[in-house]
């Protein structure tokens, strides 16, 4: 690969040799993150698994199910160091576009009340509030509530 695509900021699909950096970004981003496992089975089962790297490196990634219409956004990560600057706009609109190339009409998702930049950027794409479900969350004191949002695509 030449210097210059090498620096070219990259959408790819995400394999097996992604998951030591995917999971050190996951270990560092939340604190219950998911295990190799988790990835492991994702890849397995075809879901739309996405990289984002930048100058080579990993700058963040997703997870997405699409099925009968409708998708599901199972996780939206962005390293520490790169938050802030776009990555997660990027890899939301990519999620967004295969969904809808897919054909599904919603996207939904989970996020922790208390996940403030989460939420900012759902916001900011028009994702709405339809659902809370009790528990679902493990938290460092028990159990955390999901907000389940929904745009339409
Ligand atoms: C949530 C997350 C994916 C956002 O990624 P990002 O690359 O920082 O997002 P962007 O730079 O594209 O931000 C787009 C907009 O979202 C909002 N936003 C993002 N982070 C924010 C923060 N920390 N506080 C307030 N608003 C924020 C802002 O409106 C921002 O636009 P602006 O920077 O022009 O003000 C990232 O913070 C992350 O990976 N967090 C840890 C993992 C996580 O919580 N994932 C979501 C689980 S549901």
């Amino acid at each position: 690969m030449s210097a210059v695509l090498k620096d070219q900021p990259e959408l790819a699909v995400m394999g097996a040799s992604d998951l030591d950096e995917v999971i050190a970004i996951e270990r560092a981003v939340y604190s219950h993150p998911w295990t190799r496992g988790n990835f492991v089975d994702s890849l397995n089962a075809g879901y739309c698994c996405r990289t984002y790297r930048i100058g080579g490196e990993l700058a963040g990634y997703f997870i997405l199910i699409v099925a009968v219409g409708e998708a599901h956004l199972l996780n939206l990560s962005v390293a520490a160091a790169r938050q802030r600057q776009g990555a997660g706009s990027l890899l939301l609109g990519e999620a967004m576009r295969l969904a809808r190339e897919k054909n599904a009409q919603h996207l939904f998702l989970e996020v922790r009340p208390s996940n403030a930049a989460g939420l900012a950027l759902y916001s900011a794409f028009g994702f709405r509030r339809i659902a809370e479900r009790r528990g679902y969350y493990p938290a460092h004191d028990g159990r955390e509530n999901a907000l389940v949002l929904t745009l339409d695509l």
